[in-house]
């Protein structure tokens, strides 16, 4: 056995919620180019079914779900209609989130609908599409792997009109480990990525305002934004057997923003 195989994720299940999206789909490809077969859960079908047939270039199967995660029965379906497919379900990956520069506002303004809304998006998919994938994990008692996506800002405040994400995403970060120890005894580890800006549709227009820009990369002592490929290593890493003894844990990919707070 070489040393790599403890990353290999062969026989396994992987859904992909929001693997779709940008993030999602570069994860969804990932874990498929580790051996794992792939459900991708997505509210777009269109997209859901181009990270699809990305996978199946790979060789590998998948399943592209059409399913709003938000609503209970989405998100059922989504973890059962995997279930159904290949038998089983090992990993879930929480890829929904994002808005925020869709809802910029002013801390003593923040308005109702768009906190609601961030925090649909971001915690309220995250809660409904694990809780439905862990059920069946507990049920089938292999254990199992819960990735999620937070973000630096679950840490870090910005000065621009955040404040709905820094809250959705420091929920994600308190939920990763409160469900780290309690599905630890189902053998199920629950961990983050928390990444900075990513090049994706999500932060085009902020980081297209080149004084903005600017003063992101002047912050990160790597001197620049992350890509969706720097965040397939960390995910592979958590959703492995490399990563049995590792939970509760949310790890920054932020080229070292955080070092230097
Ligand atoms: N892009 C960044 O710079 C960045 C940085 C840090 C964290 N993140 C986080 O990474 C995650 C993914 O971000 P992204 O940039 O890939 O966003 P994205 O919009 O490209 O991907 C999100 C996907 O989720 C799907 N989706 C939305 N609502 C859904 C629902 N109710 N049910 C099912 N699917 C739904 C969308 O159709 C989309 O394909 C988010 O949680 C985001 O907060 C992103």
């Amino acid at each position: 056995m070489s040393t790599l195989d403890i990353f290999r994720l062969d026989g396994r299940v992987a859904l992909v919620s929001g693997g779709g999206g940008a993030i999602g789909s570069a994860l969804a490809v990932g874990l498929a180019g580790a051996g794992a077969s792939v459900a991708v859960g997505e509210i777009d079908a269109e997209r859901a079914e181009a990270a699809a047939v990305r996978i199946r270039a790979l060789g590998v199967d998948c399943l592209a779900i059409a399913a709003d995660v938000t609503d209970p029965a989405g998100a059922e379906r989504a973890a059962a209609e995997t279930v159904d497919r290949f038998g089983r379900l090992d990993i879930i990956v929480n890829a929904v989130g994002g808005g925020a520069g869709k809802v910029i506002h002013d801390a003593q303004d923040y308005p109702l609908e768009d906190w609601d809304w961030i925090f649909e998006l971001n915690l309220r998919s995250t809660l409904l599409a694990t809780q439905a994938a862990v059920r069946h994990m507990i049920a089938a008692g292999n254990g199992g792997r819960v990735l999620n996506i937070s973000s630096v800002r679950a840490q870090l405040g910005i000065a621009s009109g955040y404040s709905a994400y820094v809250a959705a995403k420091g929920a994600v970060s308190s939920l990763t480990r409160q469900w780290a120890t309690e599905w630890a005894t189902h053998g199920i580890t629950v961990n983050a990525i928390a990444p900075t800006f990513v090049d994706t549709p999500q932060v085009a227009m902020l980081l297209g305002d080149p004084v903005f820009k600017a003063g992101v990369l002047a912050r990160i002592p790597l001197g620049r934004v992350g890509e969706t490929s720097d965040l397939v290593g960390p995910a592979l890493f958590f959703c492995s057997d490399a990563a049995s003894f590792v939970t509760g844990q949310i790890l920054t990919i932020d080229g070292g923003l955080t070092a230097t707070q």
